[in-house]
């Protein structure tokens, strides 16, 4: 395995990918590989900053929980009476046990299997088996730690940093890129996860990035003639990825987000010559006429078009391996079309197909980039987002 130097922190190692665009040169290779860098990446990156964490259907109901581990982490979250939704750390106060299997359910209460400590919805400690006879044991102490939740129309972001600023502070203007959905009728039609033996850069990337479209996706939805990989490549790129809204693509830059805006006919949900459902309703703006490939940093892809939503969570289990979770999300106007079973295939249709696709090349990355040849490369014009967030990473993690 392809190891990081000792002083694998200092800034002199990311100087190339810090230069402008047409200038910049890729990470080291063992930024992909090592597993000192990828524990730095978790305590700079994944500890600090507000990450995606999924879908809030999950938990729709009073009592509905959701257990899951997100960047290492063991969460919790659960809908309380009070129709609020609350995370905790998912580890019971008593000797640490890890209180809710990963999966989803209802409960009244939570239950730790080791010595019967139970809590409550909203974290607090309910009943302690035996602790009477301990001295001075407060149980409103021992309620579960809370995790920072933000609650953005159906998704959900999780903070592990309590110094971190409010999400809406810290992806303000992400969040107004979404205005032209109606996101509180959205309905999460499907999920799909899936492991892939590559960093989580090396996905978050491959999602960024459209130049890989023609060799990678060349069986799947290179076809697309509105898309921008294909434009760009034909030689009509003209204004392609100009910074000025109106341009065929352009793009948004934030403090913690990058995304690349198409006007354009038709879906980016669907393989070429597919049947999909029409515009859904409630679009205005560029939602009612293109679509969004927007990344808030560091760990999903939320993908908005006329006729659905589409997301990847990219969750980081380890230097080589990563779990992704992609959800569909429609409207509930198209969900209640009769025809809704039959034409929801063809967005899934796409989506696997691409992912196939991208599963392949990104271990493919990854198994070339673990080389003791590997060496740091160049950026085409066509990867701006690849660039801005390579530049946020190293913005966190070098001294
Ligand atoms: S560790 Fe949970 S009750 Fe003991
Ligand atoms: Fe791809």
């Amino acid at each position: 395995m392809l190891t990081a130097p000792g002083d694998f922190t200092h800034a002199r190692h990311f100087a190339g990918a810090r230069h402008a665009l047409a200038q910049a040169q890729s990470l080291p290779p063992w930024t992909h590989t090592d597993p000192r860098f990828f524990a730095r990446e978790m305590e700079r990156i994944f500890r600090r900053h507000w990450l995606f964490a999924g879908d809030a259907d999950r938990i729709s109901k009073p009592g509905d929980w959701w257990s899951t581990a997100l960047a290492g982490v063991p969460v919790l979250l659960a809908r309380g009476r009070d129709g609020a939704v609350r995370a905790f750390a998912n580890t019971c106060r008593h000797r640490g046990c890890r209180l809710v299997p990963p999966g989803e359910g209802n409960a009244r209460a939570f239950k730790c299997g080791y010595h019967g400590w139970v809590y409550n919805l909203d974290g607090a400690l309910a009943g302690a088996p035996q602790m009477e006879h301990s001295k001075d044991f407060d149980k409103s102490a021992y309620g579960l730690v809370a995790i920072r939740a933000a609650l953005w129309g159906k998704f959900v972001f999780l903070c592990f940093d309590a110094n971190a600023p409010p999400f809406e502070e810290a992806q303000g203007g992400f969040l107004r890129m979404f205005q032209g959905y109606e996101f509180d009728r959205l309905v999460t039609a499907r999920r799909a996860r899936i492991r892939v033996r590559c960093n989580w850069k090396i996905y978050a990337e491959n999602l960024m990035e459209s130049y890989h479209i023609p060799y990678v996706h060349a069986a799947s939805i290179a076809g697309n003639d509105f898309d921008p990989g294909m434009e760009a490549l034909a030689g009509k790129s003209g204004g392609l990825y100009g910074r000025t809204p109106g341009q065929p693509v352009w793009l948004d830059f934030g403090p913690n987000h990058g995304a690349i805006v198409s006007r354009h006919a038709g879906s980016n949900g669907l393989l070429p010559n597919e049947r999909g459902f029409p515009a859904m309703p409630g679009l205005s703006g560029v939602a009612a006429e293109g679509s969004y490939f927007a990344y808030p940093f560091p760990c999903a892809l939320i993908a908005g078009n006329i006729d659905c939503l589409w997301t990847v969570g990219i969750n980081p289990l380890s230097a080589g391996e990563t779990e992704l979770t992609l959800a569909h999300h429609f409207h509930q106007a198209t969900m209640a079309r009769p025809d809704f079973a039959e034409l929801s295939q063809a967005y899934y249709r796409r989506l696997d197909a691409a992912t196939a696709e991208d599963v392949v090349i990104t271990e493919e990355q990854q198994r070339g980039l673990d080389s003791p040849f590997a060496r740091p490369g160049r950026l085409s014009h066509m990867e701006p987002v690849v660039h801005e967030f390579r530049r946020w990473i190293v913005d966190q993690v070098a001294d």
